[in-house]
Order: structure tokens, then sequence, then C-alpha cells
């Protein structure tokens, strides 16, 4: 592993129902990601993303291969350990209890406090501060419950960087966003990737929008690797017609590369 290397994956393999039934959603996948990257990973639907990056998360077990956060195997962290390290906003969450915002997000900080501990005074401007930082301090009183798909993907990413974690990982963060607010996500975690160092990991589906936002991509389809590189390299109509099976043209615009469906 070289000293830039926060995350690594070795062959690595996972089925929902038990390798031995021969259908594996994972099978063997390989990469490396370095500090203040954002790496991002993108294939058709049921190609295996979510069920990739809740195996780097430790919420699936991973069941052939290894996975490394810094130097040490997952598997010797705890859940804690884990918390500290990682942050994960999930695809899709339906919430049970009727927390207000702030309670969410102060959540975030308890991979700090001692058990049964209470929030403190610092705990709750953490979670303020990044509540602002989103774009979403105006809600901090409403039930959780009660928000919009869109307010909730704001909600839960100030709750994930209260963990202030060494990695961020998002579930396709801009899915349930206006047009607005989905510029608004991707810019602030490139930012914080550029001006904290912290390491972005994520699954989307819009190839300009991964192009504009990542330092690399990585295409999944049928649970395996194929292809991993720099946004200049990898999006374009040779990648996305082997993905995907459709054909696109590219258009420069304001100096930029974009990709259209061809018609
Ligand atoms: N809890 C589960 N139990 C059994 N099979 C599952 C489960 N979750 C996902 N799968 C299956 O695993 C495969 C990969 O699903 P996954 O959710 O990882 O895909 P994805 O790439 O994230 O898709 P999408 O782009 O639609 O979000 C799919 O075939 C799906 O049906
Ligand atoms: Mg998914």
């Amino acid at each position: 592993m070289n000293s830039k290397e926060v995350l690594r994956t070795e062959n690595l393999s996972f089925s929902y129902s038990g390798l031995k039934s021969g259908i594996s959603v994972l099978k063997g996948v390989s990469f490396a990601v370095e500090r203040g990257e954002v790496f991002s990973v993108l294939g058709p639907n049921g190609s295996g993303k979510t069920t990739l990056l809740k195996c780097l998360d430790g919420i699936l077990k991973q069941e052939k291969g290894r996975i490394f956060i810094e130097e040490r195997d997952i598997r010797e962290l705890s859940v804690r350990e884990i918390a500290r390290k990682i942050a994960y906003v999930p695809q899709l969450h339906k919430p049970v209890f009727p927390y207000s915002v702030l309670e969410v997000v102060v959540m975030g900080r308890n991979p700090y406090l001692s058990p049964f501990a209470r929030p403190g005074k610092n705990d709750m401007s953490i979670a303020i501060g990044n509540l602002e930082s989103v774009g979403a301090l105006h809600l901090k009183d409403k039930l959780y419950t009660e928000l919009s798909g869109g307010e909730m993907q704001l909600v839960l990413i100030a709750r994930a960087l209260s963990q202030n974690p060494l990695i961020l990982i998002l579930d396709e963060p801009t899915a349930h966003l206006d047009f607005k607010n989905q510029i608004m996500v991707l810019k602030i975690v490139s930012g914080l990737s550029k001006d904290k160092g912290l390491t972005i990991i994520m699954s989307m589906h819009d190839p300009n929008y991964a192009m504009l936002y990542s330092t690399r991509i990585m295409y999944l389809v049928k649970g395996k690797t194929s292809g991993i590189d720099t946004p200049d390299k990898i999006i374009n109509s040779k990648y996305l017609r082997r993905v995907y099976d459709i054909e696109t043209d590219t258009v420069k615009l304001n100096g930029k590369r974009w990709i259209i469906p061809s018609y």
C-alpha cells in the first residue's frame, strides 16, 4: 500500500445467498483509492454498486477477498473504529422514529461519545455547522420523518460529515435532489476533497456529473470492474457503448466535453 492510499480492495466477492449458490453479486473487485480523491462508481442498475459500497462500510461482510482501510484489514476494526473512518450516506433511507433534524445530524457524533454520554455543546455546534454547509440549517427543528426525499438526503450528508470521517461514501447522492441541489451537493463534496483532503467514494448514474466532479471513475458491470481511469480517458462513446449499450455523442461547450445520447 503506498502512503497516499486510504482504501484498497483485493478480489472482493459477495453474494446475498452465499457464494456456494453460484449467484455472486460482486465477482473479484479490486481497486485502490488515494487520500483526497473523488472516486465515482458508475454502472447499470443492479450491477452491484450499492452492494459494493455497503461492503466498504462493513454493513455487509465480504465473503471472499480483502478490504484495507489505511493499512488495516476491515475485519480487524470495531464498528466504532469504522464509524470514525468511514461515513455512509445510503441510497434509500426509510426513517422510523420521529427525531428532529438536529437530533439526526448530531447522531453523527456517536462514534466520539463514551457509551450513554449525551452530546455536548461542541457536538451540537459541529452538527449545526454541517447543516449550514449543506444549506439545510432552516430544517433543524423540523421532524426528520416529515422531510421531502431531497431534504432527507441533505440532512444525511450533514450527519455523515459530523462523523468527521476520513472517507465519505455516498450512494447516488443526487438521486432525490432538484437540479440546483444536485450541483450544490456535488460542489460541496468535491470542495471537501480539495480543501480538507476528505476522500469521496460515490456511486452515480450521470456521466457528465461524474466527468465534472471525479478524479477517477470505475465502471462496475455485472459485479465486475470494467475499467478504472481518469474521466478524460474513460467517459467516452466507446466505454458507454460497452457499459450501457447506448450510442452517445460528445460535444464541446465552454471548454468542457459533454456527453449526450445520439438520436
Ligand atoms: N438484500 C438483497 N437480497 C438479495 N439480493 C439483493 C439484495 N440487494 C440487492 N440484491 C441484488 O443484488 C444485485 C445488485 O444490487 P445493487 O443494489 O448492489 O445494484 P446497484 O448497482 O446499486 O443498482 P442501482 O443502480 O439500481 O442502485 C441486484 O441483482 C439485486 O437484485
Ligand atoms: Mg444502488
